[in-house]
């Protein structure tokens, strides 16, 4: 049995609460800081992912036995080396890489010569720093628009830019390496454009064998048909029907092979998730990014796809005995529609009164950006709940969660209302020619 502390407080926390309390193996569940959602399932904590003394005393006030991280923050600042290094607190097993395993997502630059090194397929890039400028221009020069711009390191899903003009491009490279994304766009890393379609592949690994677990597509525009501003994630549809049996051997071959080995190449002992993101470009898979954490709003698609008990997993992981474990899949196809804030993702208000909860059935709602306030539940974020339903096909899962979507309500709630409609007419092209 396992004590579990879980790190975080949006959706993907919440789903992952979720399927922890159904593992036989579960002890007492704690979250920090959690969400309305999560209390449910355990006990929150009002602690911060970084407040690594106060996760300490925690962790040994309730005997906890394993930690799993959800977000990258507290990955990349190390808490799994705080927690490794400490004779208080290496007994805990950590579910999350250690610092430099972290690198792979804490810097852009780190992964892309990780890729390289490998030899694994990603697009074509340059590092910059102010130094350098001139080169940068120069070899936006030598592009073809659009230009992929990213700042190094982490910057809150906002470091990434994509610009048509050329001259907007190097005023972008101008005004990133002189602060714009603040520290995060000291380095900036230029890539061609890869034309495709992506998808996140997410795999558990020991540092030596791997399970991978179910893929899916993320929506991340704001919009209806990919219009609009950029987002957290607006929706998740799992499994991903272009994710064919031979495009998924490519990915297992090219990608998720070379990067463990690679990984034990250098001397890192990973241990945790790998959030591959991928771009199928005319079914050749180049990685996009890696994360080193599981996405959000993925997870909440996933997690109700995964069949084996996840403490038991985490235990194969941190035991070094993670080929011995089962990872079953279901058949069937989840699909995780996201409320947001009105206003989303630029301000928008909060503090508003959920209702309609109770007239769920058939879905599961796992909980964002939620509080509960003088008894109610209200909004306390830019994405608020997220709505995942299963069905035997694409078509009956998303009719399941935009029916339940229905009965939510709050002044401001929006949603997209095309998640998965891309993939029913994918669906229905296969079909008329087979
Ligand atoms: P990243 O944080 O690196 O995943 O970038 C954010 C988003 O920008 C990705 O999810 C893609 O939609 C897009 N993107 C990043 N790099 C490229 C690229 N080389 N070609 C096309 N789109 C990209
Ligand atoms: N949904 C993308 C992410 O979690 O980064």
């Amino acid at each position: 049995m396992h004590n579990v502390l879980l790190l975080g407080s949006g959706g993907r926390e919440h789903a992952l609460a979720w399927k922890l309390r159904q593992s036989k193996r579960l002890g007492s569940l704690c979250i920090a800081p959690g969400n309305p959602g999560t209390a449910a399932l355990g006990e929150n904590f009002d602690i911060a992912v970084n407040d690594f003394e106060t996760l300490k005393q925690l962790a040994l006030d309730k005997r906890i036995t394993m930690l799993v991280v959800g977000p990258e923050d507290p990955l990349v600042n190390g808490i799994t080396d705080f927690f490794n290094n400490d004779p208080d607190l290496a007994h805990i097993a950590v579910i999350g890489p250690n610092r430099r395993g972290a690198q792979l997502e804490g810097s852009k630059d780190v992964a892309k010569a990780f890729m390289k090194k490998y030899n694994i397929p990603t697009a074509r890039y340059q590092t910059f720093t102010a130094e350098t400028v001139d080169k940068g221009y120069a070899f936006l020069e030598s592009l073809t628009p659009p230009y992929v711009l990213k700042a190094d390191g982490l910057a809150a899903g906002k470091g990434v830019l994509i610009v048509n003009d050329l001259s907007e491009a190097q005023l972008q490279l101008h005004d990133m390496l002189n602060g714009k994304f603040g520290e995060a766009g000291r380095k900036v890393v230029i890539e061609e454009f890869l034309h495709g379609i992506e998808l996140s592949v997410f795999v558990l690994t020991d540092g030596e064998s791997y399970k991978i677990l179910p893929e899916a597509k993320d929506y991340k525009r704001i919009g209806d048909r990919d219009t609009g501003l950029n987002t957290g994630g607006m929706g998740a549809v799992s499994p991903v029907p272009f994710a064919t049996a031979p495009f998924m051997q490519k990915v297992e071959e090219r990608i998720i092979i070379p990067t463990i080995k690679g990984l034990q190449s250098e001397n890192i002992v990973y241990r945790g998730f790998i959030f591959v993101g991928l771009m199928n470009v005319n079914g050749e898979p180049y990685v996009v990014e890696y994360n080193v954490r599981l996405g959000d709003p993925e997870t909440e698609a996933v997690m109700p796809r995964l069949e084996s008990d996840l403490v038991d997993l985490f235990e194969g992981v941190s035991r070094h005995t993670l080929h011995e474990k089962d990872c079953q899949t279901s058949k069937l196809t989840a699909v995780t529609v996201v409320s947001v804030s009105g206003g989303y993702p630029g301000a928008c208000q909060q503090g508003i009164e959920i209702t309609g909860l109770r007239r769920t059935a058939g879905s599961m709602v796992f909980h964002s950006g939620t509080a509960i306030r003088g008894g109610k539940l209200v909004t306390a974020g830019g994405r608020v709940l997220a709505v995942t339903s299963l069905g035997g096909s694409l078509a009956e899962a998303r009719e399941a969660s935009y029916n339940t979507m229905k009965h939510i309500k709050y002044k401001g709630k929006y949603h997209r209302t095309d998640i998965g409609a891309d993939l029913s007419s994918y669906l229905e092209n296969l079909s008329v020619h087979a």
